[in-house]
């Protein structure tokens, strides 16, 4: 996947909704955490991957709110981001980086660009463009088959973010110590339970309600995520992010995440770091998806401007 890609994504993102300058051009407004990994023995009979063999693992977690304002109030956010990183003992990095829809909307970065450009709204009325949306969707039918699967994820909001589930929608092959891989997708599932309340309560809890809540229930203690991963079958599409794999797939208990604390400087560990989906490591490989490609140019595109704008 070229930068090209990379660089057409982040300005059809721009396009549609305006980066502010040294900003993430998406989940541009996150809170920074630091926790601590513990792999189970099951994640170890899956890869030879070195923080999934136990043991204690440094964490750092952004969560995120998916749109380009810094500011935006969290009861207007759409999708929300929970991205991993996890701190190897030799220097080291591998992230997962996850959002709280079910199914992604499309299944390759041209798609991504033609439901940007079709979300646009109408520069006279400020409003969305109905008929470009249709239009979108009579040529991608599995967009529209992702978007209906999602909807109902769009009239409420998260009542913490750590009482959401977050899917990593694409799926990854996990190669254990003898060399058989296996395609699987992940779900950092909350220990709390999932809650969701209705965008009119969020409202009244103010602009920054999650940010608020997630310092006071941390400063009660930590919280809880267990990585789950749920493994394909033989004919299931691992390289189609639009397409949910069904329920009954075998699922397997990766490990615990426990978030402890907000980070001391998270303009160091968080807003100047990428989260990149495809930084994996031995034991891990991505998937074929023309999607999860198209966001490694895209993620180097943001950061390598983010950092040259603070840098300014
Ligand atoms: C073609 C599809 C996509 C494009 C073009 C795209 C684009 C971007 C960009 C430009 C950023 C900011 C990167 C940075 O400056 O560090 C970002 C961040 C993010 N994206 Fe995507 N994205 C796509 C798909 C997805 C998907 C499928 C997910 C969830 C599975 C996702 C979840 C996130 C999250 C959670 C962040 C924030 C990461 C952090 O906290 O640093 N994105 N995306």
């Amino acid at each position: 996947m070229t930068e090209d890609i990379g660089r057409r994504l982040v300005e059809a993102i721009d396009e549609f909704a305006g980066t502010r300058e040294g900003f993430r051009a998406a989940h541009a407004k996150g809170v920074c955490c630091e926790g601590t990994w513990t792999a189970s023995a099951a994640a170890a009979k899956l890869t030879g991957a070195p923080h999934m063999q136990g043991g204690q693992v440094p964490a750092l977690v952004r969560f995120s709110n998916a749109g380009s304002d810094p500011e935006s109030a969290d009861y207007r956010a759409e999708v929300f981001g929970m991205a991993v990183k996890f701190l190897l003992p030799d220097g080291r990095e591998t992230d997962i980086v996850a959002n709280n829809l079910p199914v992604f909307f499309v299944r390759d970065p041209e798609a991504f660009l033609a439901l940007t450009k079709a979300r646009r709204l109408n520069p006279k009325t400020r409003r969305p463009a109905p008929h470009r949306i249709l239009a979108f969707v009579l040529t991608h039918p599995e967009s529209a088959r992702a978007i209906i699967y999602s909807a109902r994820h769009l009239g409420t909001v998260p009542a913490s973010r750590v009482e959401t589930a977050y899917n990593g929608l694409h799926s990854f092959r996990w190669v254990d110590p003898a060399g058989t891989g296996r395609h699987l997708r992940y779900t950092l599932t909350p220990e709390a339970g999932v809650r969701v309340i209705a965008r009119g309560e969020a409202r009244t809890l103010g602009r920054d309600y999650l940010e608020q809540e997630l310092t006071e229930r941390l400063a009660r203690g930590p919280a809880g995520f267990r990585l789950s991963l749920q493994l394909a079958a033989a004919g299931d599409r691992v390289n189609d992010p639009t397409k949910a794999w069904p329920q009954s797939r075998e699922r397997v208990d990766a490990g615990r995440l426990e978030i402890e604390r907000l980070v001391a400087d998270p303009v160091a560990d968080c807003e100047r770091r990428v989260f990149d989906p495809t930084r994996v490591i031995d034991g891990i490989e991505c998937s074929a998806d023309l999607v999860l490609a198209a966001r490694r140019a895209a993620y180097s595109v943001s950061i390598e401007r983010r950092l040259a704008q603070k840098a300014e």
